[in-house]
């Protein structure tokens, strides 16, 4: 694989991971909140940025490429209203779209087809996590300073259960 692909993909299992980490501190700061549908839609997110992480690792393992873990960073945003989460994810979201869209770039600069077709479903997840995202927002906006409302809400997410990604290496 080419080298600066390689490189790029090995850096972003540790974003991943990271993103894991940011979305469970998100979980902890519902938590404390007495929001639980809310901590559990962030738990759940986590686990799949856990699962995004270890699709890049397995597919630099099957490309024979020695992958390397660095530290993870502390997650290090603090948020005071409820609605503070769910921005600081869509901004995390949009960063991270335009990091998969750098290694899609630097893939199809290598005439490396067989990355950029493992990174389609990324760049497809990155849609949809933009979109619950900014939905997300837009609820909060609605309904979110009316305790009925946001009790509803909270519930609502409450229901999101964990599936394992549609991607099989
Ligand atoms: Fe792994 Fe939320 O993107």
């Amino acid at each position: 694989m080419n080298e600066k692909v390689a490189a790029l993909l090995n850096d972003q299992i540790n974003k991943e991971f990271y993103s894991a980490y940011l979305y469970l501190d998100m979980a902890n700061f519902y938590s404390r909140k007495g929001l639980d549908g809310f901590a559990n839609w962030y738990e759940i997110q986590a686990k799949e940025e856990q699962d995004h992480a270890m699709l890049m690792y397995q597919y630099l393992h099957n490309n024979g490429v020695e992958v390397t873990l660095e530290a993870i960073a502390k997650p290090d945003k603090t948020y005071e209203a409820l609605i503070d989460p769910l921005k600081a994810a869509l901004a995390h979201e949009q960063y991270v779209t335009s990091l998969i869209n750098n290694i899609y770039a630097a893939a199809q600069a290598a005439n490396d087809f067989r990355t950029t077709q493992f990174l389609d479903w990324f760049i497809k997840e990155q849609g949809e996590e933009e979109k619950n995202s900014a939905d997300q927002i837009t609820k909060m906006e609605l309904f979110g300073s009316d305790p009925r409302s946001l009790y509803m809400l909270n519930s609502e997410l409450a229901t999101r259960v964990y599936s394992a990604p549609s991607l099989v290496l």
